[in-house]
């Protein structure tokens, strides 16, 4: 069974060198979390008044943009303190930021949030707890929820190019360019991890569908953009 914080062991070297292992398979990875500011700019006329949720605020790029365009309530949540005090350096008291794991979220009242963001987050809970994250969105009920993650393509073959594409980086970036060889180790494991514990659309239809429409919006190797609308 995999440990309830599976980023924990890798969280000390993510930032700029996760964004480099993008670089170097001609990807960029703000432009990865932008599309979630992007895409919900588009639908949402209030951005600036609304209530907005970003679960595993990790070290802040999701959620950046929403601060650059000065938005009044922005609320983070984060399982590792090392991550909030990190989002908490960079962008003072312009977020709201609580030590919270995502599949227990009582704190928050129902309706209390229009929109709830996420980068990269829920492919790292558990899959048997993510049954209770679904719950907490559900619960929630924001009016957009919408997360930039690794998704398990349906076609495998694609799955499996983009896959081996990114071992192949992680190496290049964490072994070869700058020598971290048990980071880089590290960095193996937790991918064999999320190929056991991979996170699909069907899953986050079979949660959310009956309550939401749901629909990609954006996709970049590994990764893809799913926002949900209440329908
Ligand atoms: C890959 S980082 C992404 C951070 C940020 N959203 C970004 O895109 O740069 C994933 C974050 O999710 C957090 N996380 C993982 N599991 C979580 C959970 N169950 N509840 C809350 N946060 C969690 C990790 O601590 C980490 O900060």
């Amino acid at each position: 069974m995999p440990p309830k914080d599976r980023f924990k062991k890798i969280s000390n070297n993510y930032g700029e060198l996760f964004s480099e292992v993008f670089a170097v398979q001609g990807f960029n990875y703000e432009e990865l979390e932008k599309s979630i500011f992007d895409t919900v700019s588009r639908i949402e006329p209030d951005l600036i008044g609304s209530s907005i949720l970003d679960i595993g605020v990790g070290d802040g790029i999701s959620i950046k943009p929403f601060v650059c365009i000065g938005c009044k309530k922005l609320i983070g949540i984060d399982l590792n303190q090392e991550m909030i005090d990190s989002t908490r350096t960079k962008f003072g008291d312009s977020i709201s930021l609580f030590k919270m794991n995502a599949t227990d979220m009582t704190r928050f009242k129902e309706g209390e949030f229009e929109i709830i963001i996420s980068g990269a987050t829920v492919h790292n809970i558990p899959k048997t707890e993510r049954v209770k994250f679904w719950k907490e969105i559900l619960r929630l009920k924001p009016k957009i929820f919408i997360t930039a993650d690794k998704i398990k393509d349906s076609d495998t073959t694609k799955h499996h190019l983009d896959y081996q594409s990114e071992i192949e980086a992680i190496k290049k970036i964490y072994g070869e360019r700058h020598s971290l060889k048990e980071a880089k180790e590290e960095w193996l494991d937790h991918y064999k991890c999320d190929e056991k514990e991979a996170l699909d659309i069907n899953e986050i239809s079979n949660n959310l569908g009956e309550k939401y429409k749901i629909s990609t919006v954006f996709e970049m190797g590994l990764y893809k953009t799913i926002i949900a609308l209440r329908k």
